[in-house]
């Protein structure tokens, strides 16, 4: 006897939906960068992502080593370290995102700037290869200066003949991240319940936290303490630069906020609705060609990008003050790329 195949088919999917442990669909995600202070802690979070069926570990040095630490642990996803631009090829092969934590950090005194010129021919290495290897992979971009490192590799992309601009993310979630954290702690509410946008750039006054959107409101917070905020959600990467005196720039939280980024991609990949974060991409909500803003994630990569909403006057008058900085920033990374 012999059942007709359309209905095996569909038992046999019926099953896999069903009783499979792993029944999100497979994903391959590289970290590029990951035996660096970000990196390795990252590879450690999306190893504990149920999200991810292989995890591929990319680095010039030392990804054998930690490729074989991650991949005792016992979660879904299989582990492969690859060293070496030789080893590129395969590491990005068939990925659908691609996380870039390549490059150096800051030292006290330094800008995010300052970085430029080694990070962005890192940059321009890598984004060359995902154009070559996995074209259509989603792209979070965590090198600084991320205001410029974004539209080099757009730049990169155009050049390839492979850019979409809903495929490619500068990763601003650490700003929300610090925003959230730090509000709850002045506003004495649960950190948990919190969110406040955070838009325009990821380098000093480009920062723009939107604390007057934060929810639940902090009502009984003075202009003076919302100002204090602002900046210090600006400076919060360079408080952890001076803490750590000369040993680097912000590692463990990045790898979270990256985690967190990361994570909400995937979800949106697999058709989760109503996926929403912050992050710096290609858009036209204000003049500025790239801009960071909430965004709305889904099976393409961005599927709409929500506007600024409603600002108090301090921070309409941060937007404009922020807007010089990042167009040149943006022009920076755009000459860069077509040198
Ligand atoms: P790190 O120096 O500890 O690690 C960087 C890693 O990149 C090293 O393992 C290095 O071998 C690797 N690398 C260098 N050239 C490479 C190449 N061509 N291909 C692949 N890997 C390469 O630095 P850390 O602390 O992990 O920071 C990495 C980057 O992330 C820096 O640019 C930093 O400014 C940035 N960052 C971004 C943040 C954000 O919010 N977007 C927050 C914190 C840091």
């Amino acid at each position: 006897s012999t059942s007709s195949p359309s209905t095996s088919t569909s038992s046999t999917h019926f099953a896999r939906r069903c009783f499979s442990s792993e029944s999100a669909p497979a994903r391959k995600v590289a970290v590029l960068g990951a035996a660096g202070g970000i990196g390795q802690p990252l590879a450690l979070l999306m190893k504990l992502n149920p999200l991810v069926s292989s995890l591929s570990l990319y680095d010039i040095a030392g990804t054998p080593g930690v490729a074989a630490d991650v991949s005792h642990i016992n979660t879904r996803s299989e582990v492969a370290g690859y060293m070496g631009e030789a080893q590129l090829a395969q590491a990005l092969d068939g990925c659908d995102l691609v996380i870039i934590p390549a490059g150096v950090p800051r030292k006290p005194g330094m800008t995010r700037d300052d970085l430029f010129n080694i990070n962005a021919g890192i940059v321009k290495t890598l984004c060359t290869a995902i154009a070559k290897y996995c074209p259509h992979a989603l792209v979070n971009m965590i090198s600084n200066p991320v205001n410029s490192t974004v539209p080099i590799a757009a730049e990169i992309f155009k050049k390839a003949g492979t850019y979409d601009e809903k495929r490619l993310f500068g990763v601003t979630t650490l700003d929300v991240v610090r925003a959230r954290t730090f509000f709850a702690g002045k506003a004495n509410v649960n950190v948990a319940d919190v969110n406040v946008p955070v838009v325009g750039g990821h380098a000093g006054i480009t920062i723009l936290p939107l604390f007057s959107q934060a929810a639940p409101k902090g009502s009984n917070l003075s202009d003076e303490e919302i100002t204090a905020l602002t900046k210090r959600t600006q400076d919060g990467g360079t408080e952890v630069v001076e803490a750590k005196a000369g040993k680097g720039s912000a590692t463990l939280s990045m790898a979270y906020a990256g985690a967190v980024f990361a994570d909400a991609c995937l979800k949106g990949l697999n058709g989760v609705p109503d996926i929403v974060e912050c992050s710096y991409v290609q858009s036209n909500i204000t003049d500025i060609p790239f801009f960071a803003s909430k965004v709305r994630l889904g099976k393409n990569g961005v599927e709409e990008i929500l506007g600024l909403g409603p600002m108090s006057d301090f921070e309409k008058e941060g937007l404009e003050k922020l807007k010089p900085e990042l167009l040149s920033s943006i022009e920076k990374g755009v000459k860069f790329a077509n040198q």
